[in-house]
Formats: C-alpha cells, sequence, structure tokens
C-alpha cells in the first residue's frame, strides 16, 4: 500500500540515514530538484512530493489569494497533510523521521516553514530557500533541537529583507538555531546559495 494520504512523489533511496524531503517553488513538480537535492547531499535518500493545490494549472503545496497573501485555513489543512505523509512515506520507505530535512524552495520553503511552526515533529531540520513568515502559530513551537538554515536575496521583490529577519526571529523565540545568508540576487537562486546550504548540511549535527 502507498503512503497515506498520498502525494504524488518521487522516492530515491540513498546510502546514508538522512533524507532530504525536497520541497519545489510554484509551477515546480516532484522531478524538479531530485538532480539539486543530490548536489546538496549525494548520500542521503530523496523524498519529492508534488503539491496538490492548482494555481492557473501550477502546483503549489498550499492556496493563496494574492502573491505573497495566503490562505491559512487552506495552508494549516495543507501543512498537516504533508506532515502525516511524511510521517506515514517514513514508515512505508523504512527511513528515519529523526532524519528528515527539508530543503524547500520559495513555496516549497513557505511549507516547510510551517511545518516547523505546526508539525515541528516531522523534520529534523530545513534549509529554506527565499523563505516568507507562512503564518504565525497560536501555540509556539518547541524548536530547541531544530537547526535552520535560511538563504535569502537581497534584492528579492517577493520576500522584503524583513521579513527574512521576521521569520527568523519566530523561528529563534521558538529555540531554533537559525543561520541567515543573504545573497546578491533575487527571488532566483544562485550557485552561492548551492555552495553555502551544502557546507551547512556537510557540518549539520542533530
Ligand atoms: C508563495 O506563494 O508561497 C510565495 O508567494 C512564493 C511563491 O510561490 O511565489
Amino acid at each position: 500500500m502507498r503512503p497515506q494520504p498520498d502525494f504524488i512523489h518521487e522516492f530515491v533511496p540513498g546510502k546514508s540515514e538522512r533524507t532530504l524531503l525536497l520541497l519545489h517553488g510554484t509551477g515546480g513538480n516532484e522531478r524538479d530538484l531530485i538532480p539539486f537535492g543530490k548536489e546538496l547531499d549525494p548520500n542521503a535518500s530523496l523524498l519529492s512530493p508534488r503539491g496538490k493545490v492548482l494555481e492557473n494549472g501550477m502546483p503549489r503545496f498550499f492556496r493563496r489569494l494574492a502573491e505573497g497573501v495566503f490562505d491559512l485555513e487552506d495552508l494549516r489543512k495543507r501543512t498537516n497533510e504533508l506532515a502525516d505523509f511524511v510521517v506515514s512515506a517514513a514508515e512505508h520507505y523504512k527511513i528515519d523521521i529523526k532524519h528528515i530535512i527539508a530543503v524547500g524552495y520559495s513555496n516549497g520553503a513557505n511549507i516547510a516553514a510551517s511545518m516547523l511552526l505546526l508539525r515541528p515533529e516531522a523534520l529534523a531540520a530545513a534549509i529554506l530557500f527565499r523563505a516568507m513568515v507562512p503564518l504565525v502559530p497560536e501555540t509556539q513551537p518547541n524548536l530547541a533541537a531544530k537547526c535552520v538554515w535560511i538563504g535569502a536575496g537581497s534584492d528579492d521583490p517577493i520576500v522584503p529583507a524583513l521579513e527574512t529577519k521576521q521569520l527568523s526571529e519566530l523561528l529563534r523565540a521558538a529555540g531554533a538555531d537559525v543561520t541567515i545568508r543573504f545573497f546578491q540576487s533575487g527571488h532566483e537562486l544562485t550557485s552561492d546559495d548551492v555552495d553555502l546550504a551544502r557546507e551547512w548540511l556537510t557540518h549539520l549535527q542533530y
């Protein structure tokens, strides 16, 4: 039986105990980030779901009302659904949930941040490229053992620098160990993002 609740997804078994949960941006799919995941950690398993929401035919992980304005009810529902998928996929593929690290870009980074805030037990750590504040939880989670790396673009037209700082403050207030790196770029990723995230991942202890 496939993991329930199911998502269209790719699973690539790896050689180490680590799994990267790859979360694509708006308009992406489950195949997009596989080469990127291999570049970040060639030994990790890769679990890469496709977002279930369609916006003008483009897959996303949750609904938005406008750019940067999120449907919070849908976001909460989709965050729980994705966390349930991760838990059941871990059982299905016999991977250790304590070694699952989210790697999200844009909309994928936003749902990864939402998972940290609402369902922190489903992730050991997270790499968030161009993330926003997805929501402010009613109850503060305990993120004491969680490490988070945030890669932001200094000229990102979608994510202002202030929002990156607000996200890091929200995560730090809950106890997370947050590293922020700003790159001279917009919303798009640069090779420096990849290099620094890879280096962080290599030394990550959790
Ligand atoms: C979002 O909707 O998650 C953000 O606006 C980023 C995007 O996907 O454009």
